[in-house]
């Protein structure tokens, strides 16, 4: 059973604001995404900055609306038709895990509060003696203590104040913890304790991840599967291992190399961060691909499965290679 399916899913911005806003010049910041994520499955979003990984993550939860395609909770529940009542039940199971804590915690509150503010309002609340234990028990699972529940964020350190949010999180035990970015805004030595953290949770909950990553290498430590995007739109997705030995996007080897330091590979342009994009003709890479030719600016390419792999995880969920491109992989 897939916990989250999602098929074709888009959303764009208007860059123009008021009167202007009918002429519309779009960002087409998510653009025919598909993808699913597996019970206890670990499925991470890899991509540079502006690409529309928290875009994605945010249609999931309907911060945003999107402007087309489905996105299915458990196989059956439509999110885009779900009521109020009905959105704030699921976004009991779903939870979003911001990239910057100091930003996402209130000031002036205890950590007690910040913990139990939302899970007091819900439907689920077990009453003040028994909230409290269980926050006193999240707080101990991610490695902070019980009298901490009184302090303040500021008091806390950059690394602290994440492990809160990923209490925060995980107190209503819910079947999907989204990550945006929870490490990026973090020193070297500390990503790593809160990745080892994140794997600990993993190995002891019934829960599956939305990891979302700008770093291809963090995301391979940590995730079963890896979609890349790249300008609002899937370019490949493969178990992380097969990833690893086979990359076959250009776009994806252009992130390995780049991890890997290998950088006289990369083609020129590599080093271009980001470039909205606010038209839908050809391939969104054709600009910096090295194997571009006259086709790859004409004709949009379609994603298309390559057939099964020999990854082992997630066991017995078998996913196939998936590539968007005309030139690599073909036969
Ligand atoms: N609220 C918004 N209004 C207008 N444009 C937006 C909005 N949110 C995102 N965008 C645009 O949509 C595109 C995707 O942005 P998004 O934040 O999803 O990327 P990202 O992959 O999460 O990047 P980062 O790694 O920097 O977090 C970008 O071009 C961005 O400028
Ligand atoms: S479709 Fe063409 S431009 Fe796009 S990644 Fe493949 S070879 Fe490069
Ligand atoms: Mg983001």
């Amino acid at each position: 059973m897939a916990v989250i399916t999602v098929t074709n899913l888009q959303k764009r911005f208007n860059l123009e604001a008021g009167f202007f806003a009918r002429f519309g010049r779009f960002v087409y910041a998510v653009n025919g995404v598909s993808f699913s994520i597996g019970k206890n499955e670990t499925y991470g979003l890899v991509g540079e900055s502006g690409c529309g990984k928290t875009t994605t993550a945010r249609l999931l939860v309907r911060m945003y609306e999107s402007d087309g395609g489905t996105i299915l909770f458990q196989d059956t529940t439509d999110i885009n038709a779900l009521n109020p009542g009905e959105l704030k039940k699921y976004r009991e199971k779903v939870k979003y895990v911001f990239q910057d804590p100091a930003r996402s915690l209130n000031p002036r509150m205890t950590i007690y509060e910040v913990l139990v503010s939302g899970y007091r309002r819900s439907s689920r609340w077990p009453g003040e003696r028994r909230g409290r234990k269980e926050a006193e028990a999240i707080m101990e699972e991610v490695g902070l203590g019980r009298a901490d529940l009184e302090r303040r964020p500021a008091e806390f350190s950059g690394g602290q104040r994440q492990r809160i949010s990923i209490a925060r999180g995980l107190l209503m035990a819910p079947d999907l913890l989204i990550c945006d970015e929870v490490v990026s805004a973090l020193d070297v030595s500390i990503q790593g304790q809160i990745l080892n953290l994140l794997l600990d949770i993993r190995s002891r909950r019934n829960l599956s991840f939305l990891f979302i990553a700008h770093d291809l290498k963090v995301a391979g430590y940590f995730c079963d599967r890896i979609g890349v995007m790249y300008r609002g739109e899937l370019m490949e997705e493969a178990p992380a291992g097969d990833l690893y030995r086979a990359a076959l996007h250009p776009y994806t080897r252009l992130l390995f190399s780049a991890v890997t330091g290998a950088a006289a590979e990369a083609p020129s342009g590599a080093t271009e961060v980001r470039k909205a994009v606010t038209q839908l003709t050809g391939c969104a890479f054709a600009e910096r691909c090295p194997l571009a030719e006259e086709r790859c600016f004409r004709e949009h390419p379609e994603m298309r499965d390559l057939g099964g792999n020999s990854a082992p995880s997630p066991p017995g969920n078998r996913h196939p290679h998936r590539l968007r491109c005309f030139k690599a992989g073909a036969p």
